[in-house]
């Protein structure tokens, strides 16, 4: 029996500063699926942010921002591939055609992710294919994630997630969606965080990602 809501076919239409915080609180979304949704919202956030830059003619900061966006979806991308597929084929088995597509999607976005790293003018191209990409998960992966695993599974494949992660990636990782979240949602993500991470994202992690990547101040 599963009391939690599903979201709505896809995210492209959703712009992250009209989410309330109450609403987001009540869908009894577990943290891994919100963690989901809040890097889909992200990627779409940082492909429009790419394109602001190429059309203002600030080309060192789309070049910054799309190596950014090419190392969060590498690390995305892991963790689909090795954690949330597999976890999915297990309880149906039939998804395998999907997931195996959505792989060799990754396989051909990572190589577009480099290139638009030398030449930020492809960002019309990339957002185009990352949001295919994204919808076709909100569409026909997120519905089966949500409706096979328990509220204990939940919680373990949070676990699990976060014990994956490579160290070098979680302090990119949380600050960059911290960085993408916007300010009426940030206390809310924030307080999702353990405590451990929001001590290391305000001492280290975000002043480091501020050098990098210029991070809008908050
Ligand atoms: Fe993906
Ligand atoms: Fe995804």
């Amino acid at each position: 029996m599963h009391t939690m809501t599903t979201p709505s076919a896809h995210l492209s239409n959703v712009d992250a500063a009209d989410l309330a915080v109450d609403a987001l609180a009540a869908t009894g979304l577990p943290d891994a699926v919100l963690g989901f949704c809040a890097v889909h919202l992200g990627l779409r956030s940082e492909t429009a942010r790419i394109t602001e830059y190429v059309d203002a003619g600030r080309h060192d900061d789309a070049r910054r921002r799309s190596h950014l966006l090419a190392k969060v979806l590498a690390e995305h991308h892991r963790a689909e591939d090795e954690l949330l597929w597999p976890a999915l084929v297990r309880r149906q088995p039939g998804i395998v055609a999907v997931t195996d597509t959505l792989e060799a999607e990754h396989e051909l976005l990572d190589e577009e992710l480099v290139a638009l790293a030398d030449d930020p003018t492809r960002i019309e191209r990339v957002a185009d294919l990352v949001d295919r990409h994204l919808r076709a998960e909100e569409e026909h992966v997120l519905p089966i994630w949500l409706a096979s695993f328990d509220h204990a599974e939940h919680e373990r494949f949070g676990r699990q997630l976060r014990r994956s992660t490579p160290a070098g990636s979680v302090g990119l990782m949380v600050s960059w969606l911290l960085d993408v979240t916007p300010e009426s949602l940030r206390p809310f993500a924030i307080g999702r965080l353990p405590r451990a991470f929001r001590m290391a994202h305000q001492m280290c992690w975000r002043p480091s990602f501020d050098r990098r990547y210029g991070g809008s101040p908050h």
